[in-house]
């Protein structure tokens, strides 16, 4: 499996890539983590980009190109590898194109997680108070200022990639507004559906149904509904090649209509449900 997991400061890449590492053993490309280390070790492209993420702007393309490039040259490529956080910019995304084509290496997916801005601010707010309560350092760009910065770093910079990936017919977007167990269930549905990964593997595991039998009815109604999206995505997107025949034919049963706003009409059902119950009540 090979994707690019697209999406603003706070979305959740980080969380989702690393729930994608521990389901199907991948590596983890974060240049945002990468970067960090390097800043850590006070290494030559560490000590420059220290101020510019600071600031909340991007560091230069050049740079991380060259890190990608390199990383992409390691053994532990061969099995797959899940991009958080790159490529950020069209010339990134460009150059991007060109080194995988230099290596043979096909794109499975560039998955879009979308979420409202007003959450944002929230989901950062909450990874500090949790690092701090792990003791860990907390992240420089981590306030509400720099945030704002790094958000519009996204809108003007990263967002003309929906635009780019999706006229190549790589995007899938994903309502990240769900929590982050729905996000990760989309995730996996639409993987299994373009053939990046077996369907086996991407069924939930054990704990996840368990923890799904005590879910409350609505949140089950809802969370049924809002899969939809993934095979109409899966369609929208239509990447795959290889994928098993019941994925495939699965995803050419459905609409074609974009999954966010199957998404969003599934939870709205639901919510509806629940006044009307109450309403009878
Ligand atoms: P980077 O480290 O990539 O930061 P970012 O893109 O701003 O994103 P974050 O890591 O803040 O958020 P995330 O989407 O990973 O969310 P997370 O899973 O942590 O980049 C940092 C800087 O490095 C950049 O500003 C730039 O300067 C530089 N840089 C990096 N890459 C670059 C590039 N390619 N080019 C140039 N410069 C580059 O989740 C956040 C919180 O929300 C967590 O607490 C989590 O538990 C919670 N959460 C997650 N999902 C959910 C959910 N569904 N519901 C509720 N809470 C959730
Ligand atoms: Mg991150």
């Amino acid at each position: 499996m090979r994707i690019i997991l697209l999406g603003p400061p706070g979305s959740g890449k980080g969380t989702q890539a690393q729930l994608l590492v521990q389901r199907y053993g991948i590596v983890q490309l974060s240049t945002g983590e990468m970067l960090r280390a390097a800043v850590a070790a006070g290494t030559p492209v560490g000590l420059p980009a220290q101020d510019i993420m600071a600031s909340g702007a991007l560091v230069p393309d050049e740079v991380v190109i060259s890190i990608i490039s390199d990383r992409l040259d390691q053994p532990d490529m061969k099995n797959g590898f899940i991009l958080d956080g790159f490529p950020r910019t069209v010339p990134q995304a460009a150059a991007l194109d060109d080194l995988l084509k230099k290596k043979h290496i096909k794109l499975d997916a560039v998955v879009e997680l979308r979420v409202n801005e007003s959450a944002l601010l929230n989901r950062v707010e909450t990874r500090v108070a949790e690092m701090r309560a792990r003791g860990e350092e907390v992240r420089i760009d981590d306030t509400p200022e720099v945030l704002s910065k790094r958000l519009a770093s996204y809108r003007t910079l990263t967002e003309p990639l929906i635009h780019y990936y999706s006229e190549r017919r790589k995007l899938l977007t994903v309502d990240g507004m769900m929590t982050i167990e729905h996000v990760t269930r989309e995730i996996n549905r639409i993987l299994a559906a373009i053939g990046a990964v077996e369907p086996k593997a991407a069924a939930p595991k054990r704990a996840e149904m368990a923890a799904r039998k005590t879910a409350k009815p609505v949140a089950k109604k809802a969370a049924k509904t809002a899969g939809k999206p993934t095979r109409a995505a899966a369609k929208a997107g239509k990447v795959a090649s290889k994928g098993s025949k019941k994925a495939k034919k699965t995803a050419r049963k459905t609409g074609k209509k974009a999954g966010r706003t199957i998404a969003k009409r599934g939870a709205k059902k639901a919510s509806k449900k629940v006044t009307k119950r109450r309403a009878k009540r």
